[in-house]
C-alpha cells in the first residue's frame, strides 16, 4: 500500500484529493489546522488514515511533520494543499503579510522538510498545488500572485537539485484556475469555475503520471499561454478585477 501526507486536507481541494486517495487504498496521512474538519475523512477508513494538527507557519511543523511520517510508516508522496488568498486591491498590510507567511515561509518550511527526508530515505514525489495567479502579477492580488510565482520558480528549482544530485525526487507542479472552494467565498460571476472533485480528479491523474507542470483544466492551460504571450506594456494597463 503507498502512503501519502496532504496538508491543508480539512476543506477545498485538499481534502478531495484526500478522500480520493482514500478511496483507492493509500495509507494517509491528513493534516492542517482545524483538525475537527478532518474528521469525516478518517472515518471512511479509521485504520489507515491519521490526522495531525499541523499550522505550516508555525516553527514546530516540521517536527509534527515527521511524527506524522513515523504514525503512517513511511512516505511515498507529499501532498502540499495548504494555502490561503484574497484580493487586496487596498494593499491591507496584514493580508499581505499573512499570505507571505502562509505561501511563502510555511510551503518553503514544509518543502523544505520533506525534500530532506526524502533525501534521506531514498526518494520520493512531492506535489504542490500552487496556481495559475503564478504566471503573471496580478494588481487585485500582489502577494497572493508574487508567492504562487515564487512556489512555482521554487518547485523547478529543487527539480533541477534534486537530478544534479540523483536524490530521486519527482515533483508535480498542479496550477488550477478558479475552483469553487472556501478560499474564493464572496467571489460572485466567476469564469470557467470548476468544481473541487472534478479538479481533484485531474491532480490525482497528473501525480500518477509524473507530470512536471499540471494546468488544470485545459481552457485555463490556453488562456494562461496567451496571457504569458501579453507584453508587460499591455498588461501594465490591463484592467482586472
Ligand atoms: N480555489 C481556487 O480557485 C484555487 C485556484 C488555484 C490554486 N488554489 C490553491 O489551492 C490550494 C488549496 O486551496 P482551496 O481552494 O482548496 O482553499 P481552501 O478550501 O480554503 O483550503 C485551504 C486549505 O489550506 C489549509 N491551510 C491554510 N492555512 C494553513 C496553515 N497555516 N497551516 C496548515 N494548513 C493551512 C486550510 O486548512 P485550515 O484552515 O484548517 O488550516 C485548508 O485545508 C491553495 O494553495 C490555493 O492557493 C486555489
Amino acid at each position: 500500500m503507498k502512503k501519502a501526507i496532504i496538508i491543508g486536507a480539512s476543506s477545498g481541494i485538499g481534502h478531495e484529493v484526500a478522500r480520493l486517495l482514500i478511496s483507492q487504498d493509500w495509507i494517509v496521512g491528513i493534516a492542517a489546522r482545524r483538525i475537527n474538519k478532518l474528521l469525516d475523512l478518517k472515518n471512511i477508513a479509521p485504520e489507515r488514515v491519521y490526522t495531525a494538527q499541523i499550522d505550516v507557519t508555525n516553527e514546530e511543523a516540521e517536527k509534527s511533520l515527521m511524527q506524522l511520517i513515523d504514525c503512517i510508516g513511511g512516505l511515498d508522496l507529499y501532498f502540499h494543499a495548504a494555502g490561503i488568498g484574497w484580493k487586496n486591491p487596498e494593499l491591507k498590510e496584514d493580508i499581505e503579510l499573512k499570505t507571505m507567511d502562509t505561501n511563502a515561509h510555511g510551503f518553503t518550511r514544509m518543502i523544505g522538510a520533506v525534500y530532506r527526508y526524502f533525501m534521506n530515505n531514498g526518494g520520493g514525489h512531492i506535489a504542490c498545488i500552487t496556481s495559475i495567479a503564478g504566471t503573471k502579477g496580478l494588481g487585485v492580488a500582489p502577494a497572493y500572485s508574487a508567492t504562487k510565482a515564487m512556489q512555482n520558480t521554487y518547485i523547478q528549482a529543487l527539480e533541477q537539485l534534486s537530478t544534479a544530485k540523483h536524490h530521486n525526487i519527482r515533483f508535480t507542479d498542479i496550477r488550477p484556475g478558479f475552483v469553487d472552494t472556501p478560499l474564493l467565498d464572496g467571489t460572485t460571476n466567476l469564469p470557467m469555475l470548476m468544481s473541487p472533485e472534478k479538479v481533484a480528479y485531474s491532480i490525482v491523474k497528473a501525480i500518477n503520471r509524473h507530470r512536471h507542470v499540471c494546468v488544470i483544466d485545459h481552457r485555463w492551460a490556453i488562456l494562461t499561454f496567451f496571457w504569458k504571450l501579453i507584453p508587460n506594456w499591455i498588461w501594465r494597463r490591463m484592467k482586472l478585477s
